[in-house]
């Protein structure tokens, strides 16, 4: 399959938005057949239609196991998955209720290690798991965030070898700027923005595009797995 897209067949799970949508959008432009999976059936077939005529939209919630393993049954063999779902809301130790720390869980490490069960992937394809920073630089407004993201950096190495000769690689991005925080109050996402932009090495802050470009740089360089690739705008060394 080597480093082109053409003709492939490729999944975005978290397809409907932000860092899945531009990503179906990348590799629609080089030739893949893409199919946006996410919950909301509307917005998911909103999403597939600006990716383009051959893009497919599914509606799919998948931390429910059972709807995901049938999803993936009737499916052939994908050559490169993206799983790119969000968890819910972030916050302090004491703040968030158990059950959403466990739902949160649910949403984004266990969808990660489902797919990686139930898919089939073709040999020489790949699968893309996408963390975040705080794995690394944790905040304590956003605790288990930094540890659902280690958790998911760790698993995309251990795919590496399990699912081998399929590649697997993970994506943990800084912050970027997407409807993940559609919630936040339009002022104090502004400040954190502007503020974040005036820190960061790279004097702003990062856009859906540019963790899309380093997922498709992961689907097709055939010599890498097993990676963790920042697309922080320096955040870690900030
Ligand atoms: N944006 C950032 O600053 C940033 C930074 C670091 C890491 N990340 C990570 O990057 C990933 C993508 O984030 P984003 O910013 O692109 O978020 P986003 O714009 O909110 O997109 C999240 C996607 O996940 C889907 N989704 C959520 N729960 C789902 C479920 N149970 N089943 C199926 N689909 C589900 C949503 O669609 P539905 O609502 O239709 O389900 C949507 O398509 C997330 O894992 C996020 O934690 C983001």
């Amino acid at each position: 399959m080597g480093r082109s897209l053409a003709g492939t067949r490729v999944l975005v799970l978290g397809g409907s938005s932000g860092i899945g949508l531009a990503t179906a959008k990348a590799a629609a432009a080089s030739g893949a057949k893409v199919t946006l999976a996410s919950r909301s059936n509307d917005k998911v077939t909103a999403a597939a239609a600006q990716v383009g005529k051959s893009a497919v939209g599914v509606a799919v919630d998948t931390t429910n196991d059972a709807a995901l393993e049938a999803f993936f049954s009737k499916q052939p063999e994908w050559d490169h998955i993206v799983v790119s779902v969000a968890a819910g809301r972030s916050a302090g130790l004491r703040d968030l209720s158990l059950q959403d720390a466990y739902g949160n869980m649910n949403a984004k490490f266990w969808t990660a290690y489902k797919t990686a069960r139930f898919a089939r992937i073709t040999p020489d394809g790949s699968l893309t798991l996408v963390s975040g920073f705080l794995s690394q630089r944790p905040n304590k407004d956003a605790l288990l965030q930094g540890c659902i993201n280690a958790a998911l950096e760790s698993l995309g190495r251990g795919l590496a070898l399990a699912l081998s000769p399929v590649r697997v690689n993970t994506v943990s991005p800084g912050l970027i700027d997407t409807p993940i925080r559609a919630a936040m109050p339009a002022d104090k996402k502004k400040a954190m923005l502007d503020h974040a932009a005036a820190t960061l090495p790279v004097r702003r802050v990062g856009h859906a595009d540019d963790v899309a470009d380093a997922i498709l740089m992961l689907m097709t360089n055939p010599f890498t797995t097993g990676s963790t690739l920042f697309i922080d705008g320096g955040g870690m060394i900030a």
